[in-house]
């Protein structure tokens, strides 16, 4: 799909015109069960777990966008990968990235692990390293491309190729990119889950988990899990996603161009030791990512150096705003090593790369000058705090 009609898909993809009242809006069906109008005679809708009209709607959208077979629709990103996990069961290990999203290694390590499921870590932008840890049991490598915090870019074609000689699936966390700048399931992915909450519904105001699957197969797989897990996404969280899902484009061509510009701003910047973000040029990934995806995103994340206080840092902002999320219209900024990577060692972290002065942005919408003199008035009090100027 062209970036032009994937813009069109995204105003008129799966809902047209509602056919009896004309309304633009696909309406939000607040039902939790539907009139059967004839006793054994199969309807559409019947019980909202296990299809409602608006969700319906967004599964058709989100599967369009992501040239999908199926999409289906949770109530959060971490529903979504547990109903994916489902396909799994005893015996079965998965291959997954050292900075997989810490959420996604919790549900593997301390549940999924009771079903005998089990993971291994590998280097997936090594192709070598990935192909030497495959070993019979492994049916699936769970990848995120970029990842989060330290953005390494895994070849996701690449990938497939390897996991398909070993008749394993991949199943790509697309949370960071979005369908605008990244489709996995058309570089060789066989499954595409996303934490909605992020680009997707864009305003951080719900909470929400998508999948979309390649195949017939793993559609029927996929659906008999979700009405029998139940962890479905409600109506009005449709529509929201629905209505983010519009802008998506605009969004995310503002929010790469104004990451681009900071990286490379703060690479230059006196008080930053390294830049984290695969749009830079001088970047590791850079070569994969511009193959892959047609743009970086708007996550970075850097070093601070040693004349800054990291507290000073944070409290000095006032416009970006220091919080968990992403993705959305406001910029945010985290401390991985003490917010999102706190439950991981700290020897953990040092093998991901993520240092307890390393920082990380999402940037949002807000002016790009509003967000550099941010920044800098945060740098101005850090160094000023540890020259014993500051409060
Ligand atoms: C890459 C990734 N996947 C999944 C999740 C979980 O999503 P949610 O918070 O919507 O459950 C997150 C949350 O931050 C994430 O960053």
């Amino acid at each position: 799909m062209t970036k032009d009609q994937f813009e069109t898909t995204l105003i008129h993809g799966a809902f047209g015109v509602d056919g009896s009242t004309g309304a633009l809006t696909a309406p939000i069906y607040q039902t939790a069960t539907y009139r059967q109008f004839e006793l054994g005679v199969e309807q559409p809708f019947d019980y909202s777990r296990a299809g409602n009209p608006t969700r319906r709607v967004l599964e058709q959208q989100i599967a369009l966008l992501e040239e999908g077979h199926s999409g289906y629709a949770f109530a959060s990103g971490m529903a979504a990968i547990t109903a994916v996990l489902f396909l799994f069961g005893g015996g079965d290990e998965i291959l997954i990235p050292c900075d997989l999203y810490g959420g996604s290694f919790r549900l593997l390590n301390t549940h999924f692990k009771n079903f005998g499921v089990t993971w291994r870590i590998v280097d997936t932008t090594d192709p070598v390293a990935l192909e030497a840890a495959f070993s019979a049991n492994t049916k699936a490598v769970l990848l995120e491309t970029p990842t989060n915090p330290t953005l390494q870019v895994s070849d996701i074609a690449e990938v497939a190729r390897i996991a398909h000689r070993h008749g394993a699936l991949v199943i790509a966390d697309n949370t960071f990119l979005s369908p605008y700048l990244q489709r996995p399931l058309a570089l060789g992915a066989d499954i595409v889950v996303h934490s909605a909450t992020k680009y997707i519904g864009g305003h951080n105001d719900v909470l929400a988990g998508l999948v979309v699957v390649k195949t017939p197969d793993l559609a029927e797989r996929l659906l008999l899990i979700q009405k029998s897990s139940g962890g479905v996404l409600g109506p009005f969280d449709c529509y929201l996603l629905l209505r983010g899902l519009k802008t998506l484009a605009i969004r995310m061509d503002r929010e790469v161009e104004s990451a681009t510009v900071i990286a490379h701003w703060l690479k230059d910047h006196s008080n930053v030791d390294r830049v984290f973000y695969p749009g830079l040029e001088s970047d590791r990934g850079y070569a994969v990512q511009t193959r892959q995806a047609s743009g970086a995103g708007g996550l970075l994340s850097f070093e601070l150096n040693e004349a800054c206080s990291l507290p000073a840092f944070f409290s000095a902002m006032r416009v970006i705003t220091l919080a968990e999320s992403l993705g959305s219209v406001e910029s945010m900024a985290c401390h991985p090593a003490t917010m999102s990577h706190a439950s991981l060692s700290p020897e953990m972290r040092a093998q991901m790369g993520i240092s307890d002065r390393l920082v990380r942005l999402a940037i949002g919408l807000e002016g790009i000058e509003s967000l550099k003199e941010d920044l800098e008035g945060a740098f101005a009090a850090a160094v000023a705090k540890i020259a014993g100027k500051g409060d």
